[in-house]
């Protein structure tokens, strides 16, 4: 139980990935931080697996406090993001989906190593970052830009008691916000051509997560897509 007391954040916990991650990381003990920004019902959920508290991460004195909530802060999860279909509104979505978890990302990095915490970071991007959706644009390309820059963190915080940064790329999961998209056949011809097994599941992410984050992880700056094999 390598995991057994160490404080999580997980930023946008309470989404469709989030929450499975929640659950895997809650069975090996780890102590949680549950973030959420709209929706307190989904969030509360949740309670019993760990301290929830609102935090709108474009914020910085809500990344603050998110952040405060784990004194002892280990690692740190980004799933915050929002779907290209939520807003069209381009500045929101760079917001959601790159500047506010780099900068997030940043200043828990800045947190461990003024307090000699050799942790790990996890940001949560999308296989669209690889594979070439029209009219995606901005969503695809702001987690584009949050796989380069958290390669860069990577860098900027290696070697001896340095802290990890990998990212996780989800392809299309029956969890969260692509649930809707599946339920209404938009991806179906990625069953119908094989071009992947079955549709992710929440626990595919989460599984990755955990690896990343154990402490005897040898790995950094690495961008891994988990989407059976649709960005082939
Ligand atoms: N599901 C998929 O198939 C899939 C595929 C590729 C990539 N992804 C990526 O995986 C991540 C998780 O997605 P999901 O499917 O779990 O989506 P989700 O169910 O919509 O969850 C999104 C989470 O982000 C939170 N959030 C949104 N805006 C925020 C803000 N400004 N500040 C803080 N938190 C905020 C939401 O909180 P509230 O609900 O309280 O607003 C929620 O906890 C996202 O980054 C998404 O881009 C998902």
């Amino acid at each position: 139980m390598p995991l057994r007391n160490r404080a999580i954040v997980l930023a946008g916990g309470s989404g469709g990935l989030g929450a499975a991650s929640a659950q895997l990381l809650a069975d090996h003990g780890a102590d949680l931080v549950i973030g959420y920004h709209r929706d307190r019902t989904r969030a509360e959920e949740l309670a019993p697996l760990g301290r929830i508290v609102q935090a709108d991460i474009t914020q910085p004195d809500n990344r603050a406090r998110l952040l405060d909530a784990a004194p002892a802060l280990y690692g740190l999860v980004i799933f915050t993001g929002m779907a290209a279909r939520v807003s069209s509104d381009w500045d929101e979505q760079l917001h959601v989906n790159y500047t506010g978890p780099i900068l997030l990302a940043r200043e828990a990095a800045e947190r461990m190593k003024a307090a000699g915490v050799s942790g790990a970071i996890v940001l949560i991007a999308t296989m669209q970052t690889v594979g070439l959706f029209p009219g995606s644009s901005i969503y695809a390309g702001a987690k584009a830009a949050l796989v380069h820059a958290g390669r860069i963190l990577a860098k900027e915080n290696r070697g001896p008691g340095g802290i990890r940064v990998n990212i996780v790329s989800p392809g299309v999961m029956n969890a969260g916000m692509a649930a809707v998209s599946i339920q209404s056949g938009k991806y179906d011809r990625y069953l119908q051509d094989q071009a992947i097994p079955r549709w992710g599941h929440a626990d595919d992410i989460a599984k990755a997560v955990r690896f990343f984050l154990e402490p005897d992880n040898y790995i950094t700056g690495q961008h891994l897509l988990v989407d059976g094999g649709l960005n082939l």
